[in-house]
């Protein structure tokens, strides 16, 4: 059964085409990152507007490069929520237009649960011990530019919500951090970059462990802040403002003097993001039983943290004399928003012949397991 899956939730257009829930047979995506980063972040009103223009040649993208024509097309899946409402209304719109003309079936899918779907994907590509499906029940670690959340997923479309941040997400403290040390935009992969010359101990950053009802529960908003205190003795004075260029303001990032220790601050950021990411996953999956650990959302991408996770399962694993938890993450071109994900979820997360949800309408706060 051939799927093709739309993608329109924040700032990437996306399409593809996946066989049986598994194989992608074709993944297009049309990035805005270039009209987003002067504005140092998302702006809503502009993703919008790139969505409109870009929504048909990627979907056109998507079915070229799957080689299996229109008729090939078996259902049109579409993220409706969580997401930027404008974003969202041009990806379900488009996806009704597709699926009427094509006759086919409407399948909404939820973002959250296409991130962890990322991961029944087979793509060669990845360094993966076997294309097994992941084992339930598993620990899953969702870590977003929205969301950083800890699941037990017994089955397909079986959640337990362990924990959660309180406040940023993960992707939101790089993102901050980031924006912060003027490393640009998205900040996840350009403190990953700088921090790779870096000191992770240089700079001892604060850690919310938390507690009591909140063993699996995270905090990163106080990390800006604390990175802000670290920086201030380099900062130089701000230049007058500039004239505005349009209607959305410019960002520009603070001035520093040029002996600022970008790397070792940006290696100990990240540390203390990752630190609590790791411990609080390998804890989860030993208390929960869980079969398989699954990684999931933008800030699985990061190779620190995939090295640290592994790094904290083989110690749990020594220290209390038990196996390893096997650690599953998909490539990182479908850690990030992408499409194929979505048509995985809809493969996997519903009756592929119900009837046709022409009625439906965009969810932005929707979390996870609704529909
Ligand atoms: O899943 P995603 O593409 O979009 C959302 O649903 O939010 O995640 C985007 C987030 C951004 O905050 C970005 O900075 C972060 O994922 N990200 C990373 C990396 N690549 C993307 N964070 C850390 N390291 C990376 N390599
Ligand atoms: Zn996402």
């Amino acid at each position: 059964m051939n799927v093709l899956g739309i993608e329109t939730s924040c700032d990437e257009t996306a399409a593809a085409v996946v066989a049986d829930g598994r194989h992608v047979r074709s993944n297009a995506i049309a990035s805005q990152i270039a009209l987003h980063r002067s504005h140092g972040g998302v702006v809503p009103e502009l993703a919008a507007r790139g969505h409109l223009t870009a929504i048909v040649p990627v979907v056109e993208a998507a079915l070229t490069g799957a080689g299996i024509g229109r008729d090939g097309v078996d259902a049109v899946a579409v993220t409706d929520g969580p997401g930027l409402a404008g974003s969202l209304l041009v990806g379900v719109n488009a996806a009704k237009g597709f699926a009427y003309a094509l006759g086919k079936p409407l399948l909404p899918v939820n973002h959250l649960e296409a991130h962890l779907y990322a991961n029944w994907l087979v793509d060669g590509n990845r360094a993966r011990e076997s294309d097994d499906p992941p084992a339930f029940p598993a620990v899953c670690l969702l870590v977003s530019g929205g969301h950083t959340e800890l699941i037990l997923m017994t089955g397909h479309g079986a959640y337990r919500h362990l924990g959660g941040t309180l406040d940023d997400a993960a992707g939101e403290a790089f993102d901050k951090g980031a924006r912060w040390l003027g490393l640009g935009y998205p900040g996840g992969p350009a403190i990953e970059r700088a921090a790779r010359d870096g000191d992770p101990a240089r700079f001892p950053l604060p850690r919310a462990w938390l507690g009591g009802d909140e063993e699996f529960g995270f905090s990163f908003s106080g990390l800006k802040t604390a990175l802000r205190r670290l920086t201030d003795p380099y900062r130089l004075p701000d230049p007058p403002p500039a004239p505005s260029t349009g209607p959305f303001p410019e960002h520009r990032p603070p001035l520093f003097r040029p002996d600022l220790p970008v790397a070792d601050l940006a290696a100990s950021y990240q540390d203390a993001v990752i630190d609590v990411l790791a411990t609080k996953t390998v804890r989860a999956a030993f208390a929960q039983g869980a079969r398989t650990v699954l990684l999931a959302g933008g800030v699985a991408a990061n190779a620190a943290l995939r090295a640290r996770l592994g790094a904290e399962m083989d110690r749990h694993s020594e220290t209390g004399r038990v196996p390893p938890i096997p650690v599953r993450w998909p490539p990182p071109a479908l850690c990030t928003d992408n499409a194929a994900m979505v048509a995985a979820a809809a493969f996997f997360g519903r009756d592929p012949v119900g009837p046709p949800a022409w009625d439906l309408d965009v969810h932005p706060r929707h979390p996870l397991g609704s529909r």
